[in-house]
C-alpha cells in the first residue's frame, strides 16, 4: 500500500535518525522550516512529527520544538540467525541444569528466572479451593481423574476457548503436569527418535531439552525480535529436511517476546499444513497480553486438527500447582496413552482445586478479574524495568519491546560475553538468563533475558546497576 505524504516524511526522518544524521538530543528543523524544505503543508508536517513522537523517536518540548529522543537504549530491530541452523545432535541439558540450579538460591535477585513473581497470584483463594477440593474428594477420585483428566476442569478450559471464539471440545483436552508435560507428550506423539523438528532461534530452552531427551534433530529457524519466525526460511527448511513437527510460540515468544500478526499466523498454518507437519504450539504466555484483546493462537485457525495447543496455569494463576493441558486435536487419545505409560496423571487434588476456582465467581468470574489485574501489574513492571535499563545501560545495548508476558531480551553488543556477565553477576547476588541457554550453539552469547515480573524495589535497582557496571566493564576490556 502506498504511503501517505506524512508517512513518507516520517519515514525519511526516521531513516535520518537511524543513520545518525540527527543524534539523540538534536533539535529537528522547526515545523515551518520543514514545510519550506519539503513543500508540504503545516498539517502534513505536524502529522509526521506526531507519528514519530508516538513511536518514541522524537519528543516535543513546549515553546521550543521537536528533539530526537534521548534513547540511550535503542529498540531492537535486528534479526538473528540469518541462516538456518541444523543440529543433528542437541546437547544442552547439562549447561541449562547448572544455570537453573544456580538460580534457586532465595537470596539472589532472580532476573534470570522463568517463574513469575509468586506474590502476583491469589494464594489465599487458591488455598481455599484446594482445601475444599480435598474435603470433597471421594475415594474413587484417583481412578475417576485418570487421563484425560478431571472432566470439570476440562470443561472449564473448553469454556475459556469458547469465550475466545474457539471450538475445542472437552474430549480433545488432556490435563497434564504443567505445560512442560503437555509439550513433551505432544513431541512424543508426533515424532520418532531421529526425526527432524523445526524450532525457533532463539527458542525456549525447554524445547532444546525435550529434543535432546528424545534424540531428535533440530532445524533452528531465524526468528525476528518483532515479527517472529521467518516464514521464507521455514519453507526453505521444509523443502530441505524431512521435518515431522514444528514447535513454536505464536504469542509472546520466550525469550524474544514477539507475537506473530494474524496474517502471519494464517500463512504459517497453511505452510505447515501443506507440508503435512504437526504443530506443537506453546501458548503459556497467551493470557498475559497488555493490549485490549488476547492474541489468538494458531489453534484458532480453521485447519487445526494437526495443531497441538499446549498451555498451563503456571504463568497466569497457580505457578506451583503444576497443572497444564494440551488441546490435542487428532492426537488426544494417543497422548492419553503416552501419559498413562509415563506419569499416569496430573495430581488429582490440584486438578479439583483449579476446577473449583475456575467455576466459582460467575461471569466474568474471579479468574478474569485476577487476570485483568495481573496483566496491568505485569505491564507496569515491565515498563519500569525498560526505563531503568534505558537509564543505566550503555548506548550499544538494544532491548525488545514485547506487548505481553514478562521477559525482556537484551542484545548487549558483540563485544560482550553474556556468559561471563552471568557468572560475575551471580557472585554479586543477581541472576540473569544468558543467551547461550536459548540455542544449540553460542550465537546469542552477547544476549541476555531478564524477568520483569517482580515488583520494583531497592534490590532490583541495585541489580540493574550491577548488571550495567558489568556490561560497561566488558565493553572496556
Ligand atoms: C515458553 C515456555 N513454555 C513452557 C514452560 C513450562 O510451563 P509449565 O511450568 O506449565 O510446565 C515455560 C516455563 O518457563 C515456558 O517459558
Amino acid at each position: 500500500m502506498a504511503l501517505t505524504r506524512y508517512e513518507t516524511l516520517a519515514q525519511t526522518l526516521r531513516r535520518q535518525i537511524d543513520t545518525q544524521v540527527w543524534l539523540p538530543g538534536d533539535k529537528l528543523p522547526s515545523l515551518r522550516e520543514s514545510c519550506k524544505q519539503s513543500g508540504l503543508s503545516l498539517m502534513t508536517v505536524l502529522q509526521a512529527y506526531q507519528l514519530l513522537e508516538s513511536q518514541g523517536l522524537i519528543v516535543a518540548r513546549p515553546q521550543s520544538g521537536y528533539y530526537v529522543a534521548p534513547r540511550k537504549v535503542r529498540a531492537m530491530t535486528r534479526k538473528y540467525a540469518h541462516t538456518l541452523h541444523a543440529a543433528e545432535q542437541v546437547d544442552i541439558n547439562d549447561a541449562i541444569f547448572d544455570i537453573l540450579q544456580a538460580g534457586q538460591d532465595a537470596s539472589i535477585v532472580p532476573l534470570g528466572s522463568a517463574f513469575p513473581d509468586p506474590t502476583l497470584f491469589p494464594q489465599p483463594r487458591l488455598a481455599r479451593s484446594l482445601a475444599s477440593a480435598v474435603r470433597r474428594m471421594s475415594p474413587h477420585s484417583a481412578m475417576a481423574n485418570l487421563p484425560p483428566g478431571n472432566e470439570e476442569l476440562r470443561r472449564s478450559i473448553a469454556q475459556r476457548y469458547a469465550q475466545n471464539g474457539m471450538e475445542v471440545a472437552p474430549d480433545e483436552i488432556v490435563i497434564t503436569s504443567g505445560a512442560m508435560e503437555s509439550l513433551g507428550l505432544s513431541l512424543q506423539a508426533v515424532t520418532e527418535p531421529g526425526d527432524w523438528v523445526a524450532i525457533e532461534s532463539p527458542a525456549f530452552y525447554g524445547v532444546l531439552q525435550a529434543i535432546e531427551r528424545r534424540k531428535l534433530k533440530a532445524v533452528a529457524i531465524p526468528t525476528d525480535v518483532r515479527t517472529g519466525i521467518d516464514l521464507d526460511a521455514l519453507e526453505q527448511a521444509l523443502d530441505t529436511y524431512p521435518i515431522k513437527a514444528c514447535w513454536l510460540m505464536s504469542n509472546f515468544q520466550n525469550p524474544l517476546g514477539c507475537t506473530l500478526s494474524s496474517a502471519k499466523k494464517s500463512r504459517l498454518v497453511a505452510i505447515l499444513q501443506n507440508h503435512g507437519v504437526a504443530v506443537i504450539e506453546d501458548d503459556v504466555y497467551g493470557e498475559l497480553y497488555f493490549g485490549a484483546e488476547r492474541p489468538m493462537p494458531l489453534k484458532a485457525s480453521e485447519n487445526r486438527s494437526q495443531i497441538l495447543h499446549c498451555s498451563s496455569f503456571s504463568k497466569c494463576l497457580a505457578p506451583g500447582f503444576r497443572v497444564g493441558w494440551v488441546a490435542a486435536g487428532a492426537y488426544a487419545e494417543h497422548i492419553q496413552r503416552l501419559q498413562l505409560m509415563s506419569t499416569l496423571s496430573a495430581s488429582v487434588p490440584v486438578q479439583l482445586a483449579l476446577a473449583d476456582f475456575l467455576q466459582k465467581g460467575g461471569a466474568p468470574g474471579r479468574y478474569d478479574t485476577h487476570l485483568r489485574r495481573l496483566r496491568r501489574q505485569l505491564e507496569q513492571r515491565m515498563m519500569s524495568m525498560i526505563n531503568a535499563i534505558t537509564d543505566a545501560f550503555p548506548a550499544c545495548v538494544s532491548i525488545s519491546q514485547p506487548e505481553g508476558g514478562y521477559f525482556l531480551w537484551l542484545d548487549l553488543g558483540e563485544k560482550v560475553d553474556a556468559a561471563r556477565v552471568y557468572r560475575r553477576a551471580l557472585t554479586q547476588g543477581v541472576s540473569i538468563a544468558p543467551g547461550t541457554m536459548f540455542a544449540v550453539d553460542d550465537r546469542y552469547r552477547h544476549c541476555i533475558r531478564i524477568n520483569t515480573s517482580f515488583e520494583w524495589s531497592p534490590q532490583t535497582a541495585r541489580a540493574i546497576e550491577i548488571l550495567a557496571n558489568l556490561v560497561n566493564e566488558e565493553l572496556r576490556t
